[in-house]
């Protein structure tokens, strides 16, 4: 009984089928953070400032005015949020590098960064946990930023240098490497919408950063093959489905081609090494500048393509905009705005699947954000618990159906700064207080842990029948 007098809730259990791939040892879980979200000090050993440090500084920019301080306080805190991580009995743990902390200006190393990640990857080493690490998750040296950021070509040849920087350092210790977090946040907020740092708003530019963000990929795998032969290397898409609002062929076209230039825009180029015509027919004045040989480094072949999937959206032909976004009315939303609809996952994979010839899939970041309530030292996150269930089992199904997928990150280990939303928005497993810094388990983090009890007890149960099978009966047994 909590205060109020109510009942608790029953503990929830994930219920995948007992068949499920998922439950078999070779499919990894992990947990999801990256570098600005949760680290805090950002003036701490040298550490350089980023666009996020500039645009969350600027007012009017991040709700409430938040900005990187003291976001979970993960410079100082590591030990105990690796704890965590252990406690959760998860495979891996995804996390991004900041440039900002391990590059000075000049292109030469800053070991103190270095350092900080040296004790992460030393620490997960010591639990048996992978470390998947991201190289960019979004917090650019504002010094790049100052000379043209992702509009300036030279940028994809700087983060080739910080790639190799760090790989070299770093990446005896890496399990998998992704270039580029979901180059189309980056590309298309940040320099298209100017909702996320820096804040520009031009389409053409959005399409040229991403062009130089897709180069940056290709240029970083080059180093990455050199450095890290053992090590598997890809990155990290962002993607959802645009349903039409009706069955009208122009509601559909309209979203077809909008999806085109959401998703097929950024996995095309990758595996095809040519960007969608369609979405070129449609605005040719928008086409980035792309020189001879781009798009042979931008195709290099990749170990894994990470996934990274939170909702739909629903649209309708719009003669003045081209398309007109929907709510749907009928269906549960989050506390962000985004409808909670896991088949949009099911059929994102199986789509993709159907289109390309893939590498090995992993969604790399699926959660949602809740107006969690902390009593009793306890969350009760009802909504994230069905939404983990929903999504799993939508993983599930597009296994079944073929897709080769070999892990899922739940987003995110720690409630964090939710970049233009600040820390209002949470998203976490482990609910944090911002002002004592205190962690606590959310019930959606206990459920994970017994997923993985779950799947370890199957998996010895199975391993035990092989052995005992596979042994000769003895003349007493028979
Ligand atoms: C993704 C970002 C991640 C987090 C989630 C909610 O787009 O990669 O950092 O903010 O959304």
């Amino acid at each position: 009984m909590n205060v109020m007098g109510e009942c608790k809730m029953a503990e929830f259990e994930f219920g995948l089928p007992p068949e499920s791939r998922m439950l078999s040892p070779d499919f990894t879980y992990g947990v999801a953070t990256a570098s600005f979200q949760i680290e805090g000090s950002t003036k701490a050993d040298g550490r350089l400032q980023s666009i996020w440090d500039k645009f969350s500084a600027t007012p009017g920019k991040v709700k409430n005015g938040d900005t990187g301080e003291p976001a979970c306080d993960h410079y100082q805190r590591w030990q105990g949020d690796l704890d965590i991580v252990n406690n959760l009995k998860v495979d891996a743990y995804r996390f991004s590098i900041a440039w900002p902390r391990v590059m000075h200006e000049d292109g030469s190393t800053n070991q103190k960064g270095l350092d900080f990640y040296r004790k992460i990857l030393d620490r997960l080493a010591d639990n048996g946990i992978q470390p998947h690490v991201t190289l960019y998750h979004w917090d650019l040296p504002q010094y790049l930023e100052d000379r043209g950021g992702w509009l300036n070509r030279d940028i994809a040849f700087r983060f080739q240098d910080y790639a190799d920087l760090v790989t070299r350092e770093l990446g005896d210790q890496f399990h998998s490497c992704a270039t580029i977090n979901e180059p189309w946040c980056s590309a298309f907020l940040g320099y298209g919408y100017g909702v996320h740092a820096p804040g520009l708003n031009n389409i053409r530019f959005a399409k040229q950063a991403a062009h130089h963000l897709l180069l940056a990929h290709g240029l970083g795998m080059d180093v990455l093959r050199t450095n890290l032969p053992d090590v598997k290397s890809g990155i990290v898409l962002n993607m959802g489905p645009m349903t039409p609002k009706s069955e009208r062929y122009d509601d559909f076209i309209s979203a077809k081609i909008a999806e085109a230039g959401g998703n097929h825009w950024f996995i095309e180029p990758l595996i095809e090494g040519r960007y969608p015509h369609i979405v070129n027919r449609y605005e040719p004045d928008k086409t980035p500048l792309v020189l001879d040989g781009d798009m042979e480094l931008i195709s290099r072949p990749v170990d894994f393509i990470g996934i990274n999937y939170y909702t739909r959206n629903i649209s309708s032909y719009d003669q003045e905009n081209f398309l007109k976004i929907h709510k749907n009315d009928t269906a549960e939303h989050t506390d962000i705005g985004w409808e909670i609809y896991p088949d949009g996952l099911r059929d994102l994979l199986v789509d993709l699947h159907r289109n390309y010839e893939l590498p090995p899939l992993m969604v790399t970041e699926n959660g949602a954000a809740c107006a969690d309530v902390l009593e009793n030292d306890e969350v009760w996150d009802d909504q994230r618990c069905r939404y983990f269930d929903l999504h799993l089992n939508a993983v599930h199904q597009a296994i079944e159906q073929g897709v080769n997928i070999t892990g899922y990150f739940a987003w995110s280990l720690l409630d964090n700064f939710e970049w233009a939303e600040g820390y209002e928005k949470r998203f976490g497993l482990v609910h944090v207080n911002y002002e004592t810094q205190k962690r606590t388990l959310k019930e959606s983090a206990k459920a994970f842990r017994r997923l993985m009890q779950t799947r370890k007890e199957q998996s010895e149960g199975s391993s035990f029948h092989a052995t005992t099978n596979s042994q000769p009966l003895t003349s007493q047994q028979l």
